[in-house]
């Protein structure tokens, strides 16, 4: 079975294809991927109409480039997925319009799939795949949360934000920094420059009993600092701040993680979303799960964040899984703002 996987939900359009054969273990056979990065970062973030244009220009040559690369045709294609959700509404219209066409065209079945879903599955397609049952530290610029993974759909939710996410704690950090959007790797960069024990920052929620989050606070006190440096700041306090500011996200994430594996007593921790490629956060985790005797799964670094390979992925296990049917009426179905935690509600 091949499945050509769509993701247009913010501003990234990525195609690929992925071979999901009877009980085997899907394999990637090529993906291909824009960033809209150059075309939002004079606005300092994502513009949702720019965009929506962007996703239209970029799906199909994307698609050829994914074909050729993986020599097949558009005919082998056995079934097409697509982001469903959650996302931009107009940018995931796109990616959903284009999958049900070419679809409709292909005479084949199509798939709406949960963003989140993907990114929990990608590490499935690394060299180290995970087993079921295992935590999962979701890490985007949208969502931060710790799931009980029991199998594919099967998700318990453990904690969330109550207010920013971990990407969205760096990225507004990083703005206040003057640093460009995405802030999350630019910061990433500024702080191994800098002494993360320099400043004093927030780290809420910590120590209290709860699996949920808070990084709100944060970007205050980033702001009062900065604001206490006044104009001009140097090089080095910039990085110090910014050190700290990584630190406390850091350290919050890794403590949360191990509480969660303590909460559920499960072994094995996987990490995704974009934010799962921060270096720092990868190398504490790995300091403290070995420790713990726990093994913790990454998706490859490139797949972290938004890409077509984990759409085409989540769509292959759910169909192996049974957990879901691909569906000809070639509707254009999205839905911006969906829990994990409802996926199954209303999917026929
Ligand atoms: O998963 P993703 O590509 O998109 C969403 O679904 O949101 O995650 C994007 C987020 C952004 O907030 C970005 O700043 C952050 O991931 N990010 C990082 C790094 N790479 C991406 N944050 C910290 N360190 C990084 N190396
Ligand atoms: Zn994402």
């Amino acid at each position: 079975m091949l499945i050509l996987g769509f993701e247009s939900s913010c501003d990234e359009t990525g195609v690929a294809l992925v071979a999901a054969d009877h009980g085997e273990r899907p394999r990637l056979l090529a993906h291909a991927l824009h960033s809209q990065v150059a075309m939002h970062e004079a606005y300092g973030g994502v513009v949702p109409e720019l965009a929506s244009r962007d996703h239209i220009r970029r799906a199909l040559p994307l698609t050829r480039q994914v074909l050729a690369g993986a020599g097949r045709a558009l005919a082998d294609v056995d079934v097409v997925a697509y982001t469903r959700g959650p996302g931009l509404a107009g940018a995931l219209l796109v990616g959903s319009a284009v999958a049900c066409a070419l679809a409709a065209a292909l005479d084949r079945p199509v798939l709406g799939i949960h963003h989140l879903e993907g990114h929990l599955l990608s590490p499935f397609l690394s060299v180290d795949p995970p087993q079921f049952p295992f935590v999962a530290l979701l890490v985007s610029g949208g969502h931060t949360q710790l799931m009980r993974v029991d199998g594919v759909g099967d998700y318990e939710l453990l904690g969330e934000t109550i207010d920013d996410a971990a990407g969205e704690a760096f990225d507004k950090s990083a703005k206040l920094l003057g640093l460009g959007y995405p802030g999350g790797p630019a910061l990433a960069r500024l702080a191994e420059f800098g002494d993360p024990t320099a400043y004093a920052l927030p780290r809420p929620l910590l120590h209290r009993d709860t699996l949920d989050f808070s990084f709100a606070g944060l970007k205050t006190a980033v702001r009062t600092q900065i604001l206490k440096l006044g104009e001009g700041v140097c090089e080095q306090p910039r990085a110090d701040l910014a050190a700290a500011t990584q630190a406390a996200i850091v350290e919050v994430l890794v403590k949360k993680s191990l509480a969660a594996l303590r909460a559920t007593g499960l072994q094995r921790l996987v990490v995704a979303g974009g934010v799962g490629a921060n270096r720092s956060l990868r190398s504490q985790l790995d300091a403290a799960c070995a420790k713990r005797g726990v093994r913790v799964h990454y998706p490859e670094v490139s797949l972290c964040t938004d890409n077509g390979a984990m759409i085409a992925l989540a769509a292959a296990m759910r169909l192996q899984a049974g957990r879901a049917t691909a569906r000809r009426d070639h509707a254009f179905d999205v839905q911006p703002r969906w829990p994990l935690a409802a996926l199954d509600v209303g999917v026929p």
